[in-house]
């Protein structure tokens, strides 16, 4: 399935679960990370869904894998401008459906050939294509800027921060652990949607399936490093994996949602983004971008019942926790105190992407939708969360509960 037909699935069902007048809806903002070349604007082909208004306003924002808190940050500073009152945000990516691309040589040469003039300068072009021309070209998960993927950067942090295999491989099986209770007991599985799946639209998926409820840390211990196969140790199994997947929430002013007679779940208290050199510790950003959101929401980590953490890999996040007590980072943050140390009893309750996996621009949103449920469920008052994301960003959210 494409990431628009994801997201219209999604949007559709959220609509449906809050049985709201689709009519109400002024406005979609969504993300994607590797976008459709033909239906760029995705938010627009999801607004027009049928019950959904034509002049639901869409539009696509991109911040790699922080593009749905993008999209959310986005609605709600429209909220707060006073613009718009009802707005649905979100995400969708297909990994299983990026786009093949040609190399520059074969595209010249099939433009020149849809513009021959005759048969002779057809046959003379296309004569001229050779094998290696039709090698295609895919997106990588590189960065554009120094050419390192995402698995060599959180190699070099492992390696820097010196984060032993061990650790990653514990973390990661908490992951699935976690992902697996929250699957059995129903919290996640209410947070998702049966979807039937293409060609024949017979069978349902009616469960993540990137959880692994029979991994162990024997399995773990097993695998082969991918991204430095000699001293490495990021693995399969300590990564988030590529992943299809869409997201949604519902944002609504308080002064509508009273109107409507909606019962708010949550407050956005403050957000934050930060950036640093994608050449140094890519996967940092969440180190520099929470103490700003924190100092923004006047709260301390102390203040906050749940923190729920973008896992793009263990090592990245075992990473960031490290940068939260350091007080280098802090400093950089331009905090003399650093953030403090994360009481792991109120992290990742549920698991995170490396068992639920991470479509790049829907996971922001579904990370807040865990959040919020579970700081519902469990009565506290406020939660924060932090995604890394590709260009040496972070993003970072304090939530309040209504
Ligand atoms: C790490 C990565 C390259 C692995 O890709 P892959 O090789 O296609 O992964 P697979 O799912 O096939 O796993 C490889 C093997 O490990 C095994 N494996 C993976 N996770 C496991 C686990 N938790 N327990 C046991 N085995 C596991 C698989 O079964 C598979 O075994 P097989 O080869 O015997 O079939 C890919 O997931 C990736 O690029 N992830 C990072 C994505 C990223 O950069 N995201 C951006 C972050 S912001």
């Amino acid at each position: 399935m494409t990431a628009i037909d994801l997201g219209k699935r999604c949007v559709a069902e959220l609509v449906q679960r809050t049985n709201l007048d689709g009519d109400l809806v002024e406005a979609i903002v969504y993300g994607t990370v590797v976008p459709s070349v033909i239906a760029p604007n995705i938010a627009r082909e999801v607004s027009l869904l049928p019950m959904l208004s034509k002049g639901c306003q869409a539009y696509t924002v991109s911040r790699a894998c922080a593009s749905a808190n993008q999209a959310i940050t986005d609605a709600a500073d429209q909220i707060v401008l006073g613009h718009h009152d009802v707005i649905i945000a979100g995400g969708a990516e297909s990994l299983s459906n990026v786009p093949i691309l040609h190399s520059r040589t074969m595209s010249e040469k099939l433009v020149a050939f849809s513009r021959a003039k005759g048969a002779t300068q057809q046959l003379r072009i296309a004569g001229s294509i050779r094998p290696r021309d039709f090698v295609p070209i895919t997106p990588a998960i590189a960065e554009p800027s120094t050419g390192e993927t995402m698995g060599q950067s959180a190699e070099k942090m492992a390696k820097i921060n010196h984060i032993p295999r061990e650790e990653q491989d514990q973390f990661a099986l908490r992951s699935h652990r976690l992902a697996a209770v929250g699957t059995d007991d129903g919290r996640l599985t209410a947070e998702i949607m049966p979807v039937y799946v293409p060609p024949r639209y017979e069978t349902a998926l009616t469960k993540d399936n990137g959880i692994r409820v029979d991994t162990s840390i024997e399995q773990l211990r097993g695998l082969k490093p991918v991204f430095d196969r000699r001293y490495g140790s990021v693995t399969a199994g300590n990564s988030s994996p590529l992943t299809d997947g869409a997201s949604a929430v519902l944002l609504m002013s308080e002064e509508r949602a009273a109107v409507l007679g909606y019962t708010p779940l949550a407050f956005i208290r403050s957000y934050a983004y930060a950036a640093l050199d994608p050449g140094e510790q890519l996967l940092m950003g969440p180190v520099l971008a929470a103490p700003v959101a924190l100092k923004r929401a006047g709260l301390t980590l102390g203040d906050m019942d749940l923190i729920e953490m973008h896992e793009a890999f263990a090592a990245q996040v075992l990473c960031n926790l490290e940068g939260f007590v350091s007080r280098e980072w802090a400093a950089r943050a331009g905090f003399v105190t650093p953030v403090g140390e994360v009481d792991r009893s109120k992290l990742n309750v549920m698991g995170g992407s490396i068992a639920i996996g991470h479509p790049f621009g829907a996971t922001g949103a579904r990370i807040l939708t865990t959040l919020t449920n579970e700081l519902v469920r469990r009565g506290g008052e406020f939660g924060l969360m932090t995604v890394c994301a590709a260009g040496g960003m972070g993003h970072a959210m304090v939530i309040e509960r209504a």
